[in-house]
């Protein structure tokens, strides 16, 4: 006969995904003594899953599909409603096409000059400021790199407004109440105003760069040779400018390790470009960031004897299989040496940012970005400049999604070296 999968008995578990956060799946894989369980979440089955095993199997589109997948709590903050997320099969590959296209070398160049003008031009404004709160002063200037480089006009008086809104998108979607609507409105705001300039540049009365996001975002068509629907198009240009924003969470961590792990400082400025890479690679593994992603099944079908029944909301776990003791030597020790000459295969093992193939799968588009904007980053802070750490409170929650440092990283007495 079949095997079953282990099962959480009860209602709902909601409430302790809520409460054990990105340990969640983590605690009952341990205590399951399997990679797979079957839970309720959200009113309804679901299964839970984690390992490189199990990323593989996620990511096989015969097996798993995105449509119905994300919570509408989700969309209305996160990701809006009918963006590339959503999508599966062909409609999935032609719209990530036009993200990958952006991802070009030239493109991803010209993003690491604009982020870096940015940082310049932000310490110099640092200079005679006593305390600087690091993750505030990130977002703004991840805010502004990102509206450049995409072609979308920003003012200096729009700024603050502009980084608020983008923010309570990924900081809002796993939040009741106040926050939430918080990010609900941003998110109905900013779709409004993108969509108006969608419109300008098919007018012909906006002229963003040719390469930029909002020239490609507006003038692509669909299999069938459409526009985009001006609201969809707004989706996805907020596709590329919430997250290039949410990067400040790394700049936070980034900065963290520095201070938790300070040999780490001296291996940064005496080693070369390949430790910068390792150190960037083990602070996405080690830190929290997407605790899990989501999919349904799509047609019923058995793997290790164990049923998927079609429909069935599947997570995986992200945040658990960067922390597998089964792909990682002392999981919970950061050592950038372990990625040390590893060619091997990470692809569904470094999981930060989703596994699998960039076209043909939903794997994050963004990882180059956030990638040489870390770096950008390290070398302002181990190169360029001086700083000191006033005490502070620089715990971080495994519980509250996504996590940051609690006092968000306070530096004082800046100046340059
Ligand atoms: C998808 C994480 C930065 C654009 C994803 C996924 C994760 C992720 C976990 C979903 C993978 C899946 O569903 O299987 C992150 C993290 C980032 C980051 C932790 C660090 C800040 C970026 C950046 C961009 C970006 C900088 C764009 C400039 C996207 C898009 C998708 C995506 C458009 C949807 C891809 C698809 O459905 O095919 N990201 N991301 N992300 N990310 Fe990122």
């Amino acid at each position: 006969g079949l095997n079953q999968m282990p099962r959480e008995e009860g209602l709902d578990h909601s409430v302790s995904l809520m409460r054990e956060g990105y340990m969640y799946i983590p605690n009952r894989r341990r205590s399951f003594q399997s990679d797979i369980f079957e839970t309720r979440l959200l009113g309804q089955k679901a299964i839970c899953m984690g390992g490189k095993e199990a990323a593989e199997l996620f990511y096989d589109n015969n097996k798993f599909k995105r449509s119905g997948a994300a919570p509408k709590r989700v969309r209305q903050t996160l990701f809006g409603e009918k963006g590339v997320q959503t999508l599966d099969g062909k409609a999935h590959f032609h719209r990530k096409e036009m993200f990958m296209s952006l991802m070009s070398e030239e493109g991803v160049q010209r993003f690491i000059e604009i982020n870096r003008n940015e940082w310049e031009k932000a310490v110099e404004s640092w200079l005679d400021k006593g305390e600087v709160v690091l993750y505030e002063e990130a977002k703004k200037i991840l805010c502004k790199s990102a509206c450049r480089w995409a072609g979308v006009p920003l003012s200096d008086e729009e700024l603050g407004k502009r980084t608020d809104e983008l923010s309570s998108l990924f900081e809002s979607p796993a939040t009741l109440g106040p926050k939430h609507w918080k990010g609900r409105n941003s998110r109905n705001q900013m779709e409004k105003q993108i969509g108006r300039l969608v419109e300008q540049v098919r007018e012909g009365k906006l002229l963003p760069e040719e390469q930029s996001a909002l020239h490609v975002i507006s003038e692509h068509k669909d299999l069938e040779g459409r526009l985009l629907d001006s609201a969809v198009a707004a989706v996805e240009i907020i596709n590329i400018l919430r997250p290039i924003v949410a990067i400040s969470i790394y700049i936070n961590f980034t900065a963290l390790a520095l201070h938790q792990f300070p040999d780490q400082k001296e291996k940064l400025t005496s080693v070369d470009d390949e430790y910068v890479q390792m150190f960037i690679q083990e602070v996405r593994r080690f830190y929290p960031f997407f605790p899990f992603a989501a999919a349904r099944v799509k047609e019923d079908f058995t793997w290790k004897d164990l049923t998927f029944e079609k429909e069935t909301l599947t997570l995986l776990d992200l945040y658990g299989t960067n922390h597998d003791p089964e792909l990682w030597e002392n999981p919970d020790v950061f050592d950038p040496e372990r990625f040390n000459g590893k060619t091997g295969d990470l692809k569904y093992s470094l999981i930060p940012q989703g596994g699998g193939d960039y076209n043909g799968g939903h794997r994050c588009p963004g990882e180059w970005i956030t990638i040489e904007a870390m770096k950008v980053f390290v070398d302002f802070l181990i190169n360029r400049i001086s700083y000191e750490i006033p005490k502070q409170d620089l715990s971080y929650s495994l519980v509250s999604m996504p996590s940051i440092p609690n006092s968000e990283f306070k530096i004082e007495s800046i100046t340059w070296k």
